[in-house]
């Protein structure tokens, strides 16, 4: 379906409950259609938080001398893992804030390594670490990752700039870069925003869909901003706009991106739980098709703070228990002992357009 930018200032409008029910529908119909009525899981590792980069909104960002640092450990990983292959997951994230140099790389090398081996190559790996060289992308590839998430956070360059030091470290740019060269390297490519930050308007957000269809990517991943109260954008609370109408805008977004893209694979993010206990499932009736439970281990969790209030007491297993019984009732189920890749990535291997631009 094609829409106008106007079309999508039109159907991202919050206050409308006929406009919201109409794209929630729409969006569900055209998941069904195209990806199916799975609900795939991926096993979430926040494996550090340390983070070398300094985004105004971020809880974890370098400045931030309140957080605890902490690096996940062998071991656990490998619980992570046992978790994650005795329940049936299909894929494992590995997270972790943007840092770089020779042993990091080498470090999430040897993680990718551990999930494949031990599980006998039964999991999928996604990674999202962030901006990193060619080089770097490819022997993470090498060691078997195969999908990459890199948000592009906003799309408008004013707004960005807003977002981030003005430096080299954090330039729009590069992360557009960093898309061309994941793509490059064959990775299935993930990309997403944050809804509802501070001085970003409807038109913004039209603008960040038309983004994202135009990047053509397999995964997005998008959520509502939550504030960070360790954070210089903290500041701008005062305009924030409600729990609920972000919530609004963030199903919104999420049911245009499915309506427009169709084939791609799309997460309910967990800062939706945040706004409301049931803003994942609500996520999955508007279009989003993956859920990421929380395995990292609990005493790392509480300090993976990216924003305020995580539910970082959500079990795992209880979550992903709790929700297969609810999406049952929207014709949906739990995926198991599948990567669930995106049928974008393979419709667009087999028409050998690899190279196709991506911006
Ligand atoms: N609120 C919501 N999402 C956030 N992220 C970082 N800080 C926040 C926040 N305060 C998201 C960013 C980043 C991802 C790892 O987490 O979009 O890409
Ligand atoms: Fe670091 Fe990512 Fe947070 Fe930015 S958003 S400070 S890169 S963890």
């Amino acid at each position: 379906m094609i829409l106008t930018r106007e079309d999508l200032i039109r159907y991202l409008k919050p206050g409308n409950p006929e406009t919201l029910q109409e794209i929630i529908d729409l969006a569900h119909r055209v998941r069904l259609n195209h990806v199916g009525n799975k609900v795939w899981l991926r096993g979430l590792v926040e494996w550090t938080n340390r983070c070398a980069k300094n985004c105004y909104y971020c809880g974890i960002r370098r400045d931030n001398k309140e957080a605890h640092r902490y690096t996940v450990d062998f071991r656990a990983l490998e619980e992570a893992i046992d978790t994650a292959l005795s329940n049936k997951f299909g894929s494992m994230v590995v997270q972790t804030g943007e840092l770089s140099g020779e042993q990091f790389v080498e470090e999430i090398g040897e993680v990718v390594k551990t999930i494949k081996s031990r599980s006998d190559n039964k999991l999928g790996v996604t990674l999202s670490c962030g901006e990193q060289s060619e080089e770097t992308y490819r022997y993470w590839y090498e060691c078997g990752a195969h999908r990459y998430l890199l948000r592009i956070e906003a799309s408008d360059p004013e707004l960005y700039s807003r977002l981030h030091p003005q430096d080299r470290f954090h330039e729009q740019k590069n992360r557009f870069i960093s898309l061309e060269l994941l793509r490059k390297c064959g990775y299935q490519v993930g990309t997403g925003i944050m809804v509802g930050l501070p001085g970003q308007s409807l038109q913004h957000l039209a603008d960040d869909i038309l983004t994202i269809n135009r990047l053509d990517v397999d995964m997005v991943g998008l959520g509502p901003y939550i504030p960070h109260h360790r954070t210089p954008l903290y500041e701008l609370k005062e305009l924030l706009l409600p729990a609920a109408v972000r919530l609004e805008l963030t199903l919104r977004v999420l049911a245009l991106v499915r309506i427009t893209m169709k084939d791609i694979n799309m997460a309910a993010s967990t800062a939706l739980d945040v706004l409301v206990s049931s803003g994942r499932l609500m996520a999955l009736r508007a279009g989003a098709n993956v859920l990421m439970p929380n395995l990292t281990p609990a005493d790392y969790r509480k300090d993976y703070f990216l924003y305020d209030d995580k539910p970082w007491l959500t079990e795992a297993l209880d979550l992903v228990k709790k929700i297969s019984g609810q999406v049952r009732k929207y014709g949906l189920e739990i995926g198991s002992d599948e990567w669930g890749d995106a049928p974008r990535f393979a419709e667009r291997n087999s028409k050998k357009t690899t190279t196709g631009k991506l911006l």
